[in-house]
């Protein structure tokens, strides 16, 4: 029985992975420790609050004390640390956020696991630790239409201030791994999408934008590629790397499925125009959708200034992971897609109550302001 304490699990990659765990490994215990920034939400650990074995924990990654304590009083042996500021547009209009969680806060929990774990080994009264650090590719920076697909032995070149922090925090997890000993692995994945996405991101925020009939701002030209991974696959890759990597190694996890900004766009909305053209009760819900009205989403297409430094291009190859893990991403882009739409389509008041600011309220009631400067 594993006892894994998973920080950023109110996240959207945490929260799925909280949700894929506990299905596939329900003797396991599990400890979310998350501070609520603007981008936890608690709604998304919902599913999982009964869940014998869980529990959640608002907490701060750069409160080394606190994790420290976490560690010895759960006797956790495995940490997947997804807590993470996430977004570049907010890396380039405020990088500090990102420096402190992203490079600090990752220090941080390198410090409790080596304070905690390493003691725990020299006294001979534990071994079998796993620090498992969730990375982007986004470190490798930015590919030519014909280079070929980021591999782990790809030099870094971060170009944002959120790929220069998550850079730094692979560095850190390296050096504990060499310096120190600590049982560390890396996942370095492609644009995650799925259930939970927070409505800032490319996908869930044009699917809200054609439901409201607002504007879909493309930045720039709109034929920047991201490499699209299902969250799930991201899940299973993680689970693999947990159960088969090797300690201090660095996995790839991608989807092979390279898209243009505009393409994913098109789809969006060509698949909504025709579930709302033949659904008279989305219609109803939806009225300033264009298709409500016989009209074609892509009449929202707005292209806007660029995005300072934007990267052109990634991909990732994941056949290390495919090697030696028997990686292999298992749900193609059509179907993860749709299921993606039908699920903000079927969890309306998830999304209208982060956008209209009641669940922000809730949650001050619930636990004060904390220290989320985000907001
Ligand atoms: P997210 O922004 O949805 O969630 C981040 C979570 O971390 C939130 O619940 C937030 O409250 C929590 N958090 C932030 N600062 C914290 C702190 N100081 N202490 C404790 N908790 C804190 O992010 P996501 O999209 O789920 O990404 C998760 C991880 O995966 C990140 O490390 C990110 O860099 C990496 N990643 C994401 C993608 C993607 O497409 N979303 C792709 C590659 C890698
Ligand atoms: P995003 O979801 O922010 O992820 P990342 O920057 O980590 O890849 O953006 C994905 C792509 O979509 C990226 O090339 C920027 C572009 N984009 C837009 O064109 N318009 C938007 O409103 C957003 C949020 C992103």
């Amino acid at each position: 029985m594993r006892k894994m304490l998973v920080t950023g699990g109110a996240g959207f990659i945490g929260a799925n992975f909280v949700h894929y765990w506990t299905r596939h490994h329900p003797e396991d215990r599990l400890t979310v420790l998350d501070s609520l920034t603007y981008a936890g939400n608690l709604e998304n650990l919902r599913g999982v609050k009964d869940h014998p074995g869980f529990s959640f924990i608002r907490g701060d990654i750069c409160d080394q004390a606190l994790v420290e304590q976490i560690l010895r009083e759960r006797t956790v042996d495995t940490i997947v640390h997804f807590a993470a500021e996430s977004h570049v547009d907010r890396s380039i209009h405020g990088p500090d956020e990102f420096i402190r969680t992203n490079i600090t806060g990752t220090h941080s929990l390198l410090k409790a696991a080596r304070q905690v774990w390493l003691e725990e080994r020299s006294s001979g009264r534990k071994n079998g630790h796993r620090f498992h650090h969730v990375s982007t590719d986004e470190v490798y920076g930015s590919l030519g239409p014909d280079d070929p697909a980021f591999t782990e032995k790809t030099p870094y070149a971060p170009n944002s201030p959120y790929a220069a922090s998550k850079a730094a925090s692979d560095h850190l997890v390296r050096a504990y791994h060499h310096t120190y000993g600590l049982d560390v692995t890396t996942s370095n994945c492609s644009n995650n999408y799925g259930p939970y996405q927070f409505p800032e991101k490319l996908i869930p925020l044009m699917l809200i934008n054609i439901l409201a009939g607002k504007p879909l701002p493309v930045y720039g030209d709109g034929l920047n590629i991201r490499d699209w991974l299902h969250v799930e696959d991201h899940c299973r890759g993680i689970e693999l790397i947990l159960k088969k990597g090797r300690p201090g190694e660095v996995y790839n996890i991608g989807g092979n499925t390279e898209l243009t900004n505009i393409e994913i766009i098109r789809i969006l909305c060509s698949l909504l125009d025709r579930k709302i053209a033949s659904d008279e009760d989305l219609r109803k819900r939806f009225p300033d959708s264009p298709a409500a009205v016989g009209k074609s989403s892509t009449s929202l297409i707005s292209y806007v200034k660029d995005r300072p430094g934007h990267d052109r291009r990634y991909a990732i190859d994941p056949s290390k992971t495919m090697a030696e893990l028997g990686y292999m991403p298992e749900i193609t882009f059509e179907k993860g897609l749709r299921d993606t739409l039908m699920w903000y389509l079927e969890n309306e008041a998830w999304w209208r109550s982060i956008l209209d600011g009641t669940y922000r309220q809730w949650i001050r009631q619930q636990y004060g302001r904390g220290r989320d400067r985000t907001e």
